[in-house]
């Protein structure tokens, strides 16, 4: 009798280990590994047999001159979801495997369950492991009727065999498997969503993808601190990795492509949560700034650009006493240390005596801005808020800030100044390095070019 063969593996990057380990050598996490069953006793095949069975069917390949390998543009499935298409480079590449993740309730099912039914001239397969079909069909009827006009299949499995057997029989155009945590292999006896489990099915998957060009959406389950559950290895199998984020507390979601290989990773789409469904938002800067019409401390709008697209969002600051000895600072949509060395700038080269002051920071909208340009307006908001002083709300920001205070020169400046001059700001403030090449007189709006963040105060305070 065969012996049960077991390995440990690391749950949070996928790393083998014969025995236990507290620390991983590879991720550095603690008390991460677990024992997997890695083959199954008396398995039907022996693996030796069958890697020689697939390697005596397979053709074997030949290497080829680059010149003579004849390229066809693969057309790419457009989907009725102009987002969608935007963040995946222009639409849905045939057999590519695409992974979305994001936290719990965010929107995952909601987004691909409406891909499924509007998509025209394909037929879908929507696998869940997560809701029965009843669940899923409550949820069809609360989305936009109008919507729905495709050809959209459900099945509730979880076994990649039995899926595998539904698919050659429906024979569908599209894929969704939600989620990969929740799916099973037959060759792996290890519990669903463990590390084996996983890669051996993210693995096939992957192989039918590849072979039928069928493309296969992944809904993925993310951890604690926001990496995608699963072995690391699993980012690297796919071809696009998506991040579906936004704050539960509003509605906006952001579509977001962290790898691609069909486009590019820095592309965003954005949405709005209603009642009835995910609505694309193809404007957003008009929802991104709150209405208002007379000037408050603390507020300023920066000119800031996401992918291929130029939003202008609103910063808040908020600077007051510490009640306590220790101050507090925290930032919504904002990375923090960046805050925290923005205010370091201040203090040194601004003069400005932040130290003990509770400083908190919210970008509106509950969106993440990861471009540098939205420093200048987030110091110009602090000390707005500090001086109790308004910003006028004609006043744009569009420049980063160095550690030694300098106002730097941030990319595509002529796309953020277009879009505040069409959104009726009077005014911008940018980098005097970006002045340079720029076409002054092609733009309406004041454009104030700075060289230090004390010339951008004895503008403004
Ligand atoms: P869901 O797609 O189930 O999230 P995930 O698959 O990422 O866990 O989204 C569920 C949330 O979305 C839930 O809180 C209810 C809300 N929702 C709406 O607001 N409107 C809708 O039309 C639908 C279907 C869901
Ligand atoms: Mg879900």
């Amino acid at each position: 009798m065969s012996k049960i063969k077991t390995s440990y593996f690391c749950q949070s990057c996928g790393y083998q280990s014969p025995k236990w380990l507290g620390k991983c050598p590879a991720c550095s996490a603690w008390n991460t590994f677990v024992e997997e069953v890695i083959e199954k006793p008396n398995a039907s095949i022996p693996d030796w047999k069958a890697a020689s069975q697939s390697t005596s069917t397979q053709r074997a390949q030949k290497p080829q001159d680059i010149n003579a390998i004849n390229y066809k543009e693969q057309s790419r499935i457009q989907t009725s979801d102009e987002e969608l298409n935007r963040v995946l480079g222009g639409g849905i590449v045939p057999g590519s495997l695409i992974l979305i993740g994001g936290e719990p309730g965010i929107g995952k099912s909601t987004l691909m369950l409406q891909l499924a039914l509007t998509l025209n001239g394909h037929r879908v397969l929507y696998v869940s492991g997560e809701e029965s079909d009843q669940q899923i069909k409550m949820r069809a009827e609360r989305l936009d009727q109008n919507l729905q006009s495709g050809e959209c299949y459900i099945l509730t499995e979880t076994s990649t065999q039995n899926i595998f057997k539904q698919i050659e029989e429906l024979d569908p155009g599209i894929v969704i498997i939600d989620s990969i945590q929740t799916l099973y292999s037959a060759h792996i006896e290890s519990t669903p969503g463990s590390v084996s489990q996983v890669r051996e099915c993210t693995a096939e998957l992957l192989r039918f993808a590849k072979e039928t060009a069928t493309p296969v959406f992944l809904i993925g389950h993310i951890t604690k601190d926001g990496m995608i559950a699963g072995p690391k290895i699993l980012e690297h199998m796919v071809d696009t990795v998506l991040q579906f984020e936004g704050d539960r507390h509003y509605s906006y979601r952001i579509l977001r492509a962290v790898k691609n290989r069909f486009g590019s990773a820095s592309e965003l789409g954005i949405y709005e949560m209603q009642g009835s469904g995910l609505r694309e938002v193809s404007n957003p800067s008009e929802i991104l700034l709150s209405q208002r019409d007379e000037p408050l401390s603390g507020v300023t709008v920066s000119a800031t650009i996401e992918g291929a697209r130029t939003m202008l969002v609103e910063t808040q600051a908020l600077v007051s006493h510490s009640a306590y000895g220790t101050p507090q600072r925290s930032a919504t949509g904002f990375d923090t240390r960046r805050m925290n060395m923005l205010l370091a700038v201040l203090e040194k080269r601004g003069g400005f005596k932040l130290g003990m002051k509770d400083v908190f920071v919210n970008i509106t909208g509950g969106i993440r801005i990861e471009d540098p340009a939205i420093d200048l307006g987030l110091v110009a908001a602090i000390i707005s808020s500090n001086e109790d002083i308004p910003v006028s709300y004609k006043t744009c920001f569009a420049a980063e800030v160095g550690l030694s205070g300098e106002i730097r020169a941030v990319n595509r400046i002529e796309q953020r100044i277009a879009e505040a001059e069409k959104l009726g700001f009077e005014q911008i403030f940018i980098s005097k390095y970006n002045q340079k090449s720029l076409d002054l007189k092609r733009f309406k709006i004041a454009i104030v070019s700075v060289g230090k963040i004390e010339e951008v105060f004895g503008y403004l305070f």
